[in-house]
């Protein structure tokens, strides 16, 4: 599977896989016990790597084909991710609604698409306080199960260093099922029943995914009538795997040079990316993302400032390189068309290389009155409507979207063509942090986008 491109490039001189602790560190727990947090380091570090040099380039170079408007990326998974949840039924729903998103794109729009899931290693969340106060109780927030355990107990809530090996096993087992589905033919375009959710049929949107299935189905008969011969390699559909690069040990027990290629690769993951918290340009995550080969992801929102965006682009993407950076936009649907043609316009002044990416869903959260963090489709959508508007209009273009979502049949976001109602959140809320889109939503999504993009 990879592919061996040799990379004779030196590593930044003023960089190494401890340069970030000289730097400002936000969004860590503090672990009671410090020998134990070392011992985890030291292990991890010697395990072997998640994804290899290869396919990290490989991603890098369909990235950069996005960059220049030849492909599509579509991001999309848990907001966090649980142990729990690494199921065979839970990781196959979430790349079938992946697979069915990127179909829907690749007919519609006549483009290729690259599929990057928010999966295998998205266990550590930011959050905006370091303790939680329930009746009257303070604790350490739940910071992800790479971190603690979202119970509000005492006990759950330590910060456990052990759970780092397990983010490391449960982030291996889950890359392993979804490489063994796709290699065995899961995603081929001729079985939809392999990887047809049962309960799309059941969908508002049936009728239209089934037409586009049929659709491509005949093009595909046609295609080898006329060729005379099987049409290869349909199966052949990749996936790559993406997570907020938080945990800063964690990320650099997994950073690591490779035989005979120069530089580090960060080999936790294929794409890493930095969230809002911790952008800042004197942050320990800038740092120990910018000496890196992988392509990184970087969100930006109403808060970011001209300057230091074109800062960040030159820290984080020091050699200029094509497919290397990703900024992942959020501003919510009301701010959008205020924030954006700024930033768009100082990248272009800047001669920024990026490629630009709606995240439609971390600025439409909100609360419902009966406590339930939640976000209205319609502000989704609209967001990224308007995503691909403002790109247009201001001589730009979006390369992609990064969602949160799930196969499950979950009731977390308002609206879509089920007009789910705020009564009807309590049905089968489930997320550990935020709302995500349902299957039929995230595929409704992909239709809406399909005519966008249009
Ligand atoms: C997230 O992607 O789950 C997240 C916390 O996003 P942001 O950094 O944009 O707030
Ligand atoms: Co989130």
């Amino acid at each position: 599977m990879s592919v061996l491109v040799e990379n004779k490039r030196k590593p930044l001189e003023d960089w190494s896989v401890e340069s970030w602790r000289r730097k400002s560190v936000r969004q860590q727990a503090s672990y009671p016990d410090s020998k134990a947090l070392a011992e985890v380091v030291d292990r991890l570090s010697i395990l072997p790597p998640l994804v290899t040099s290869g396919e990290v380039t490989r991603l890098k170079k369909y990235l950069a084909e996005v960059q220049h408007g030849q492909r599509f990326l579509i991001q999309g998974g848990d907001c966090a991710e649980s142990f729990s949840d690494c199921t065979s039924p839970i990781i196959s729903n979430r790349l079938k609604v992946l697979i069915q998103m990127s179909l829907v794109l690749i007919h519609g729009c006549r483009i290729p698409v690259v599929r990057v899931g928010r999966f295998a290693g998205q266990y550590a969340k930011p959050r905006s306080a370091d303790t939680e106060i329930r009746d009257g109780v303070t604790l350490p927030s739940f910071r992800g199960d790479i971190v603690n355990e979202n119970d509000f107990t005492e006990v759950a809530r330590v910060p456990e260093p052990k759970r780092m090996l397990e983010a490391y096993h449960h982030s291996a087992m889950t890359m392993n099922f979804v490489r063994a589905l796709v290699d065995g033919g899961f995603a081929d375009i001729r079985h939809p029943e392999y990887w047809n959710l049962a309960w799309v049929k059941h969908s508002p949107n049936a009728n239209k995914f089934h037409d586009l299935v049929e659709k491509i189905s005949d093009s595909i008969n046609f295609a080898e009538i006329l060729a005379g011969r099987e049409v290869k390699n349909l199966s052949n559909v990749e996936f790559f795997c993406s997570h907020e690069a938080l945990h800063l040990h964690y990320e650099q027990a997994l950073t690591r040079q490779v035989p005979r290629q120069s530089g580090y690769y960060n080999l936790s993951t294929h794409l890493p990316w930095i969230g809002l918290r911790t952008n800042q340009l004197d942050s320990a995550h800038v740092e120990l993302m910018r000496g890196i080969e992988n392509p990184v992801g970087v969100k930006i929102g109403k808060e970011t400032e001209s300057d230091h965006l074109v800062d960040l682009c030159r820290l984080l993407n020091p050699h200029d390189e094509d497919g290397k950076l990703i900024l992942i936009h959020r501003f919510g649907a009301q701010h959008i068309e205020t924030y954006l043609p700024r930033l768009i316009d100082v990248a272009k002044k800047a001669k920024l290389k990026v490629v630009w990416c709606s995240d439609p869903m971390h600025g439409n959260t909100e609360s419902t009155s009966n406590g339930y963090k939640t976000r209205r489709f319609e502000n989704i959508r609209k967001e990224v409507e308007m995503s691909f508007k403002t790109h247009k209009i201001n001589g730009s273009h979006l390369g992609g979207v990064h969602l949160e979502l799930t196969g499950e049949n979950v009731t977390e976001c308002l609206g879509g063509a089920r007009a789910l109602q705020e009564a009807d959140l309590s049905k089968a809320y489930t997320t550990q942090v935020d709302p995500r889109l349902n299957y039929e939503q995230a595929l409704e999504l992909a239709f809406a986008i399909k005519d966008f993009y249009r």
